[in-house]
């Protein structure tokens, strides 16, 4: 596995990957784990090379959010990426990405207005704006993201649209612990008790699309009655319990062309936000 972390030394591996054959790339902010090493193997069994980047990116990050404190584990995440099968993984620092304060970013509309938008103001924008910097500077033939994060990977989906990029965008299946929790870098900041009741997030989520197939109630008595549920069994505090359409992100009232739905939650530990989604056919 070749590691890159200047911006220079890049530019060289992506030169020698020219005559190799296809390349797909996965973005991450490393502290890797199955949930992005799935995504790995999904993008080796479709494509001839893979690259994988890792980079904390500052720009998505809030005031008061974790990047301070985000795991950073580099020495354990080449050994991982190596063994999962990335040919090339890139590395580079804040500076090489952000040489500047960058004079145009990646405003992302209502899609961002919506789930874990309204609770972490410019997050989107400034996820997207990575990722189209990365796509810029790997040029793959296709980018794979997980659905644990169903809100960034239809974003991305559509700005790769209305970008009119040349990249396919893949979609990877949630990978989850035995007990159900969606595998997250940051479960390591739950304490033992937080960790044993975590798994009620997606419990309930998939209680709520159960409920909400068979009862035919409205989306916000759907909302309304899951989030008392969640509180009751959760000591978290909660930001949403939401359902939407998928992959436009509207209510269902707004849109009859998705076929699917998305119900969707994040939920607050001291040290830890989780989310999670369960996302199924409308009937
Ligand atoms: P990160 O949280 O490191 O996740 C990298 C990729 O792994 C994302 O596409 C994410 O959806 C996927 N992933 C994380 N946990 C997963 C799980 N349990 N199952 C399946 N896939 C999972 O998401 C980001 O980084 C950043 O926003 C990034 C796209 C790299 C831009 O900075």
């Amino acid at each position: 596995m070749l590691i890159c972390r200047t911006k220079k030394e890049w530019l060289d591996g992506r030169a020698q990957m020219e005559d190799r054959g296809s390349i797909a790339l996965v973005p991450t902010m490393g502290a890797l784990h199955q949930g992005h090493l799935q995504l790995v193997e999904q993008a080796n069994t479709d494509y001839d090379q893979v690259v994988m980047t890792i980079f904390v990116n500052p720009l998505q990050f809030g005031e008061g959010e974790d990047y301070d404190h985000y795991p950073r584990q580099e020495e354990a995440d080449i050994e991982k990426a190596k063994a999962a099968g990335v040919d090339v993984l890139w590395v580079p620092s804040v500076q090489e990405i952000y040489p500047r304060d960058p004079a145009v970013t990646v405003r992302v509309g209502k899609m961002s207005e919506r789930l874990c938008g309204r609770h972490r103001p410019g997050h989107f924008d400034g996820m997207a704006t990575v990722v189209m910097k990365f796509l810029q500077l790997v040029r793959p033939n296709a980018a794979y993201f997980g659905k644990k994060d169903s809100q960034q990977l239809a974003i991305l989906t559509r700005m790769c649209e209305d970008f009119h990029l040349d990249v396919t965008v893949v979609g990877g299946e949630t990978v989850r612990e035995e007990d159900g929790l969606a595998l997250s870098s940051r479960n390591v900041f739950l304490s033992e008790g937080e960790r044993k009741e975590a798994p009620l997030l997606y419990e309930t989520l998939k209680e709520g699309k159960e409920r909400f197939r068979q009862e035919k109630m409205s989306p916000a008595t759907l909302e309304r009655e899951i989030l008392a549920s969640l509180s009751e069994r959760i000591t978290a505090s909660i930001d949403y319990v939401e359902l939407l359409t998928y992959p436009s992100l509207e209510p269902l009232h707004e849109n009859d062309k998705d076929e699917q739905l998305i119900f969707a939650a994040a939920v607050r530990y001291p040290q830890a936000r989780l989310i999670d989604n369960v996302i199924f056919e409308r009937d």
